[in-house]
């Protein structure tokens, strides 16, 4: 696809229902009993996945609307149709998200039947073990190729146990949240990290009982009666990053509404507040999930500096506050961020790819990364490696370039935001001369 330099944001921007909510609560409404009514559910590649997965293991799941969904829940234990009735096995394809592979390695540990979960290419090149090693210390049963995916899942009877996560992530911890439902005696979960906190807060909105026993510690207690629910999705407030920092780089006001303004999610809005830009937050909600207004006033910015303990607040905005650096007043860094070689591509290999295709430095020392500011972004070709993330910040580039950017696997945008090109397309764009440009596509 080929971006002509973009000016104006759409003034009508559309966003995804929340991923990672989407994800967890087309899960936890299979596992309910009865139906629950979930609006404005993602619609990206990733949760249509989730939808599809929970099909294939015999849940019904409706249309009202695209996003609005009637889940039938038939309780905490699927009954999956089986090809072969000797050797019951279903194979399940989790696509590119990797959040609903480690979700479902909880889950698929507690039922009768044994599974294999299978990925897209990138997929089947991530850590699995991460979230195998705490499953197995429940009894779980099982087996990973080389570390990764295909995973093989086998029935086993899972123990109450208290364990020590080891990697700060919020899919390796609600893994085992989930497969606590399915534990003989409560299961305790400690960490020393603070990560995104969905499933702790969903859990009750489900009925299902948990203790905090600290910030990071968490005690869940097996086999619940899981109600049904009627919830409507707050708006995902990493797709509103791409668009605040597009607003933030190309001088433009914006106001987004009906956003998740869960605080382990907006580690993006502190850097951009620590920057010297104007963000205020309204809240309209505060259960089970924060949502409200974020009001953004364009102004000059100066760099910034992420610390690694901040990095779980906002690992997936790292490639969009790269851009936002690349055009502060002054140079910014982000420490240690390892955990950004685990994502849907090594994502420092592919900053690096990104700001060398369009002429911009960036130094990586390690897993820091040090970005110059009031860097000039040129035109050229940049290879998102199929990860949507990228793909979109070589997008929201064009806000603050005079030339074209081409961009390769353009389409992987639709992995999280099936919206994005719509918003980018909704209004034709001016060249530098004046002149309107239609879009080109490949
Ligand atoms: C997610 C957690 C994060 C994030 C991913 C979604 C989740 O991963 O990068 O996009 O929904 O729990 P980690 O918690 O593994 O870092």
């Amino acid at each position: 696809m080929k971006l002509q330099p973009q000016r104006q944001i759409s003034s009508s921007l559309l966003l995804p229902g929340d991923k990672s909510i989407s994800h967890r609560c087309l899960i936890l409404s299979s596992l309910a009993q009865g139906i629950s009514i979930l609006k404005n559910v993602s619609l990206g590649k990733d949760v249509l996945s989730t939808q599809n997965i929970l099909k294939t293991l015999g849940r019904k799941i409706e249309n009202i609307t695209p996003s609005d969904l009637k889940v039938h829940g038939e309780g905490l234990f699927f009954n999956p149709v089986f090809t072969c009735a000797e050797k019951p096995s279903v194979f399940l394809d989790c696509g590119n998200a990797g959040t609903l592979m480690r979700l479902m390695m909880g889950v698929l540990s507690g039922q009768t039947f044994s599974s294999t979960l299978i990925g897209d290419e990138s997929l089947q090149q991530r850590p699995m073990d991460r979230v195998a090693d705490p499953l197995r210390s429940l009894n779980a049963c099982i087996e990973l190729q080389n570390r990764r995916a295909p995973v093989r899942i086998f029935p086993s009877k899972l123990k109450g146990h208290s364990l020590q996560l080891q990697v700060p992530s919020a899919q390796v911890k609600s893994a085992v949240m989930l497969a606590a439902l399915y534990a003989e005696a409560p299961v305790e979960i400690e960490s020393s990290f603070l990560t995104r906190d969905h499933t702790e807060n969903l859990f009750p909105y489900y009925g299902i009982r948990i203790e905090k026993k600290s910030p990071t510690g968490l005690r869940i207690f097996p086999h619940p009666p899981i109600h049904p629910v009627n919830y409507t999705i707050p708006s995902d407030p990493s797709a509103a990053a791409f668009w605040l920092v597009a607003a933030a780089i190309s001088s433009q006001p914006l106001t987004v509404t009906s956003v998740g303004l869960n605080p382990s999610r907006l580690g993006f809005l502190d850097v951009f507040k620590a920057c010297g830009l104007s963000i205020q937050t309204a809240f309209n909600t505060l259960t089970p999930e924060p949502v409200g207004t974020i009001f953004f006033r364009p102004q000059t910015y100066q760099g910034f500096e992420i610390p690694k303990n901040m990095l779980p607040r906002l690992i997936d905005e790292i490639p969009i506050l790269c851009l936002l650096a690349s055009q502060a007043q002054t140079d910014s860094i982000i420490h240690d961020a390892e955990e950004l070689r685990f994502k849907e591509t090594d994502r420092i290999v592919a900053i690096e790819n990104l700001f060398h295709s369009l002429g911009m430095q960036v130094h990586v020392e390690n897993h820091t990364l040090k970005i110059p500011g009031q860097q000039k972004i040129k035109g050229g070709c940049v290879d998102s490696m199929k990860d949507h993330r990228i793909a979109m910040t070589a997008a929201i580039a064009s806000y603050a370039c005079h030339e074209v950017i081409e961009i390769q696997n353009a389409e992987s945008a639709e992995i999280s935001d099936p919206y994005f090109w719509k918003n980018i397309f909704s209004q034709k764009s001016q060249a530098p001369g004046g002149v309107f440009i239609e879009r080109v596509l490949e």
